[in-house]
């Protein structure tokens, strides 16, 4: 440790499930071999992030440190990391995001692209591969552009995704629009949000708010017949109980249903799939598919999803708005340390 090196850092703790949230300093941290020591400049906010405050769905340990990702600059690396130097720009999963000073692998992290701020490089990773493993580690359908994932199975012959405009969402349209150009993809939103979703590849934008909304999507599908396969980033099955109603009879009949804790019966002969992003975090390669996320970005193939709002900034303000985040909305909250 240099001799200006700082002897400790602060980090946010979660004192216990239900709050509150505590500033605590604790000791600088050394990174393992393969780590890298981030002096955090940006955190970015999930709704995962509540949901372990007030539920413990990511770990049952308390007192903890919440928040998945984020992004700084390097500031010390383990002997064994070879991707990273003192001084990148890096952003990815922390999975304890919310402090001063985080010491996260390697494998995690990518850099930042050079068209993007950190703002927006910290606002992509987890709802991008959580994407990811609805397409490609749950529906089995290959995304050619990601050279480290399997080319196994083959695209549907039409998708709906519910929730175009969430994280996840417009993420899943994106890759899906970029990997398949003439693919039938109808995703629900808002109406005031239909011509960002269809500039990121959906053919047609259904008003999720409309009452006839599953026969809105019907008539949307290629010979109004219905889709081949659903994505469900938002839990919407759970409110439109009709919404199998949406799928080809004569098609799969898959619904990919990314995991949000909320219960969703699907219709006798349905085959639901739930979605973690853990699926590709986990499968062989994994981590270079966080890599490759720089390339992308840098070469113009991939693009920020949906804009960032910045809501305040310094650790000390998120002990108070952890909530508002907690209202889901359009444009990923980000901020900024
Ligand atoms: N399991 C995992 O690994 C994992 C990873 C990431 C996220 N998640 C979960 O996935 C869910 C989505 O997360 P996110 O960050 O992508 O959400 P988000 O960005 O906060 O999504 C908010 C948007 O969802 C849209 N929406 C809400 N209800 C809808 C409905 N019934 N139909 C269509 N659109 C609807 C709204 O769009 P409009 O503005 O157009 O109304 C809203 O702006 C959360 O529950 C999160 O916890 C799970």
């Amino acid at each position: 440790m240099p001799a200006s090196t700082p002897t400790t850092t602060v980090q946010l703790q979660c004192m216990k499930q239900g709050g509150p949230l505590e500033i605590v300093h604790v000791p600088y941290p050394t990174p393992k071999e393969d780590e890298v020591l981030i002096r955090q400049k940006v955190v970015a906010f999930n709704l995962v992030d509540t949901k372990q405050r007030d539920f413990a769905v990511r770990s049952s340990k308390f007192p903890c440190v919440l928040g998945l990702e984020g992004g700084g600059v390097v500031e010390a690396v383990g002997d064994g990391v070879t991707r990273f130097k003192v001084g990148d720009e890096v952003a990815g999963w922390e999975w304890e995001a919310f402090q001063e000073r985080v010491a996260a692998k390697e494998g995690m992290l990518f850099k930042k692209p050079s068209n993007l701020t950190l703002v927006e490089a910290a606002s992509m990773p987890d709802c991008l591969v959580t994407a990811i493993s609805a397409i490609v580690t749950a529906l089995h359908i290959p995304l050619p552009f990601f050279s480290s994932l399997p080319a196994e199975g083959s695209p549907p012959s039409s998708v709906l995704i519910l929730g175009g405009a969430s994280a996840v969402g417009a993420n899943a349209v994106q890759l899906l629009g970029v990997a398949y150009p003439s693919l039938p993809i109808i995703a629900t939103a808002s109406s005031k949000h239909h011509s960002h979703i269809t500039n990121l590849g959906a053919s047609q934008v259904v008003d999720y708010k409309s009452s006839s909304v599953t026969a809105d999507i019907k008539a949307a599908s290629p010979n109004g017949i219905g889709v081949d396969i659903i994505i469900d980033c938002v839990a919407a099955g759970a409110s439109q109980t009709d919404i199998c109603d949406a799928l080809d009879k004569n098609g799969s009949k898959r619904y990919s249903s990314v995991f949000t804790g909320v219960d969703m019966p699907v219709l006798e002969g349905v085959n639901k799939i739930v979605t973690l992003v853990n699926l590709a975090l986990n499968r062989p390669r994994g981590n270079e598919i966080i890599a490759e996320i720089t390339k992308l970005v840098e070469k113009g193939i991939y693009k920020l999803p949906l804009p960032v709002r910045v809501i305040r900034y310094g650790l000390e303000a998120l002990v108070d708005i952890l909530d508002e985040v907690k209202k889901a909305s359009y444009k990923k909250p980000i901020l900024i340390l």
